[in-house]
């Protein structure tokens, strides 16, 4: 099989085929690991993983994170967090239930674990059950957006921290999806907010809807800093909107996309999906 790639948009995203994940060889792997760079956004057609197989690619990249306990993992930790509305008997889970809040609040343009002290790298998700319309994963390129700004503007935003807190973007939506604990756990960390790739060198902007503000400006100066750039980089051109099929495995760069889910009817048809996450390698200050 001869490896495949395909761009999705002029600005960034490619899809790969002519490939089994499960049976790599190490050229094969170097040639996804450099798109990866390149192109941020990868998609695999047709992968037939299941969880041991799916960490087993992952960890070629690096070590992996483990997810943090809460209530829309149930409060278990481990390299998996399947993004469900099903409930532990398999049931769909009712419109009031907190499990569908967490859900909810990944409509919310976001990149993964930006709240921790060092945010991850990269996220792979392999779709195992769909619902028959809607639940699309949407991409924006924040090197594309980034790209796309004056000498001046890059200039002004050299050297800014965005200050990046779990609890912000849960209480944004409701109160009781984070206690004292978890508050505890994931204090305010801040984050470059201008990011630039080690292998290729290119730059890119870094906000995240857990960026609350600015460190060392006003509060309100930096919020409306941080929706601007936020409204800059989800500029439809920068975007790609992936409709999901079985068996699809996207992996997504997490230091230079940001994403969000899309509505579907989500009391009415079941949606599964599972997560591996890459660590990243240090913090992004
Ligand atoms: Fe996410």
């Amino acid at each position: 099989m001869a490896i495949t790639l395909r761009p999705l948009t002029p600005a960034f995203g490619a899809k790969i085929t002519g490939v089994d994940l499960r049976d790599l060889d190490e050229v094969g792997f170097r040639t996804i690991q450099e798109a990866f760079e390149e192109y941020s956004l990868l998609l695999f057609p047709a992968q037939e993983l299941d969880d041991p197989a799916q960490i087993d690619f992952t960890s070629r990249f690096g070590p992996l994170e483990k997810t943090y306990p809460n209530i829309g993992n149930n409060f278990r930790t481990g390299y998996v967090a399947c993004m469900t509305n099903l409930d532990e008997h398999g049931k769909l889970l009712a419109e009031e239930d907190p499990r569908v809040q967490v859900r909810i609040g990944q409509r919310f343009w976001h990149t993964d674990s930006s709240f921790k002290r060092v945010p991850a790298t990269a996220s792979l998700l392999h779709a195992r059950v769909l619902p028959p319309e809607g639940g699309e994963t949407e991409f924006a390129s924040m090197r594309v957006a980034y790209e796309s700004l004056s000498e001046d503007q890059r200039k002004a935003l050299d050297g800014l921290k965005a200050v990046h807190h779990y609890a912000y973007s849960r209480r944004h939506m409701d109160v009781d999806l984070t206690d004292q604990k978890t508050d505890d756990a994931l204090p305010p960390v801040p984050q470059a907010l201008i990011r630039q790739n080690p292998t290729n060198g290119r730059k890119n902007i870094y906000v995240s809807g857990h960026a609350s503000h600015i460190q060392n400006m006003d509060d309100a100066e930096g919020r409306l800093l941080l929706d601007e750039l936020m409204a800059l980089c989800t500029r439809p051109e920068f975007t790609y909107s992936h409709s999901w099929s079985l068996n699809d495995l996207i992996m997504y760069d997490n230091r230079t996309l940001l994403h969000r889910a899309r509505s579907y009817d989500i009391t009415r048809y079941p949606r599964i999906l599972h997560r591996t996450t890459l660590a990243g390698s240090g913090p992004a200050v």
